[in-house]
């Protein structure tokens, strides 16, 4: 019994069935589409919001050193990642990678646990692009009910030009001596923008990888314009007061308060921890690669590229907003903007909202293309049902898994606190890593003479130092967020035992079934 749940895909099966049978997927991506979707799924909340919050409640402008660790740890994953998409380029990504060398038990866990990263990854960011949007409309004078811009339930006070979840905004209404009751309340539905984005991007995810593509370059054209507008603006600014500067970045590691992660050496551990959801996405590139023309040599390309593109603009951002705003002033939903407005712009807002609606577009995009991917190959092995696995036959994409997958993201975006459980990304991003992390030294092990298009450097020093982070980075995350994700991989296990065990492919074909 142990050693069926152990058992392995043959490598040289999944390389057949990498070579793209007729009417399989379209082979439609180049490197430069790898490495935009790679931007697509990583650039988005994560530097646009956190990175405020990281900075002024952790660990000051050292919030800069922070960026550099998790954009170390994420290289450490982001080479073993590029090592088995260049070696098995098939969509299931992660999954698959497990499949092949730890066993069919351990990829059903990280297919079940990719579902929290893609799935609940885009809901997450779904109301918060829902937030964004009317923002930026409102910079237009066009205004969306607010009972419609929020989950059931949701209190809301208009605030400073807009409508804020109260819970957020209470403190600092108060703290400004104003009576919240003679403030305008409203209570929220059901949040209809949010569930309108994730049924239109799904509609584009069915109707073609290359049209998805092309609406994924526009968004990440727009977020990288973004910034740099902000970067020139305060690289200027920096150059004409460096007295601010000079203020703003003394003491650039604050002395801790006391308490853990409170600044000091441990606040940049802490800040780590909050904005490695800034780095989520670049393994989302994985998932296309029996979509892309030439997947050994440019699935690296995408995954190395994207993450390093990504991370040079995360230091720089965050060191010049450090520089141009004291860190204490970050605390706040659009750090961006207000770093734009202290350059003395006035139209900072606008641009901020307009970033961070295109950057969370192409994080919700890709993110559901991932989703898809996955339960498609889990399809064609045998642990989804068939229906998962059909390829529409004139776009060529997943289609059925796309709406399967998209009508549950775009419900639970419009009805659930889902953001709530935004720590359940991340936990399911981090266990997976580490799978992926481990795979690459076991498969060393096990078939060191397979052909490797890319071979990760430094094995097993690059994998180990790639799973511990990764652990170090789960072991952070609060006691609730592991009984979720303990319950999550519960329930994956019964539908794996008294489904999916049964329908194997591999399990079939062993046992001549
Ligand atoms: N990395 C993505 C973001 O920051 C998930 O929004």
């Amino acid at each position: 019994m142990a050693s069926k749940l152990l058992s392995t895909k043959p490598i040289d099966e999944l390389l057949k069935s990498a070579e793209g049978e007729k009417g399989g997927l379209r082979r439609a991506l180049g490197p430069v589409n790898l490495i935009t979707f790679g931007i697509g799924a990583i650039i988005g909340a994560g530097i646009f919001v956190l990175t405020g919050q990281a900075a002024a409640l952790y660990a000051g402008p050292a919030i800069v050193l922070s960026f550099i660790l998790c954009g170390i740890g994420s290289g450490f994953a982001g080479l073993c990642y590029a090592e088995f998409a260049s070696l098995i380029p098939i969509a299931g990504s992660a999954y698959t990678y497990a499949y092949a060398t730890l066993g069919e038990i351990f990829a059903w866990i990280i297919g079940w646990a990719l579902i929290l990263e893609y799935s609940f990854g885009a809901a997450t960011v779904a109301s918060g692009w829902a937030g964004y949007l009317s923002s930026l409309l409102a910079d237009f004078n066009i205004h969306i009910p607010p009972q419609l811009d929020a989950v059931p339930g949701t209190k809301l006070i208009f605030y400073q030009g807009t409508w804020q979840k109260a819970s957020n905004v209470l403190p600092a209404i108060e703290k400004a001596g104003i009576n919240p009751a003679t403030l305008p309340h409203a209570t929220g539905i059901f949040n209809l923008v949010a569930l309108l984005v994730i049924l239109v991007i799904t509609a584009i995810l069915v109707v073609g990888v290359k049209e998805s593509a092309n609406l994924n370059s526009t968004f990440v054209t727009i977020k990288i314009s973004v910034l740099l507008v902000f970067i020139g603006l305060a690289a200027i600014f920096v150059m004409h007061h460096s007295h601010i500067v000079d203020m703003n970045w003394h003491p650039f590691l604050p002395p801790n308060t006391g308490k853990f992660g409170q600044y000091g050496w441990s606040g940049i551990l802490r800040g780590a921890s909050v904005i490695f959801f800034a780095y989520i996405g670049f393994d989302a590139v994985s998932t296309t690669a029996q979509e892309a023309r030439n997947p050994q040599k440019d699935m690296p390309i995408g995954i190395i590229g994207s993450l390093v593109i990504s991370t040079v603009f995360y230091i720089i951002v965050a060191g010049l907003l450090t520089a141009v705003v004291p860190y204490t002033s970050l605390d706040v939903a659009d750090p961006v903007a207000v770093g734009v407005a202290a350059t003395g712009v006035r139209w900072g807002s606008i641009l901020v909202n307009l970033g961070a609606v295109a950057g969370i577009g192409s994080v919700m995009l890709v993110m559901l293309l991932g989703q898809s991917r996955i339960f498609w190959t889990m399809s064609q092995d045998g642990l989804l049902p068939g229906w998962a696995g059909k390829v529409h036959h004139r776009f060529r994409t997943p289609y059925i898994s796309s709406i399967v997958v998209g009508i549950p993201v775009a419900l639970a975006a419009a009805f659930l606190p889902i953001n709530e459980l935004a720590d359940l990304v991340n936990i399911g991003t981090l266990s997976a890593f580490t799978i992926v992390c481990l795979g690459v030294w076991v498969l060393r092990r096990k078939q060191p003479d397979l052909h490797r298009p890319f071979k990760t450097p430094w094995v097993p020093l690059v994998p180990i130092l790639g799973a511990c982070i990764s652990l170090g980075l789960m072991a952070g995350l609060p006691s609730l967020t592991w009984i979720a994700f303990l319950s999550w991989g519960t329930f994956g296990l019964l539908i794996y035992f008294f489904y999916s065990r049964r329908h194997s492919q591999l399990r079939q074909q062993q046992t001549g079934d």
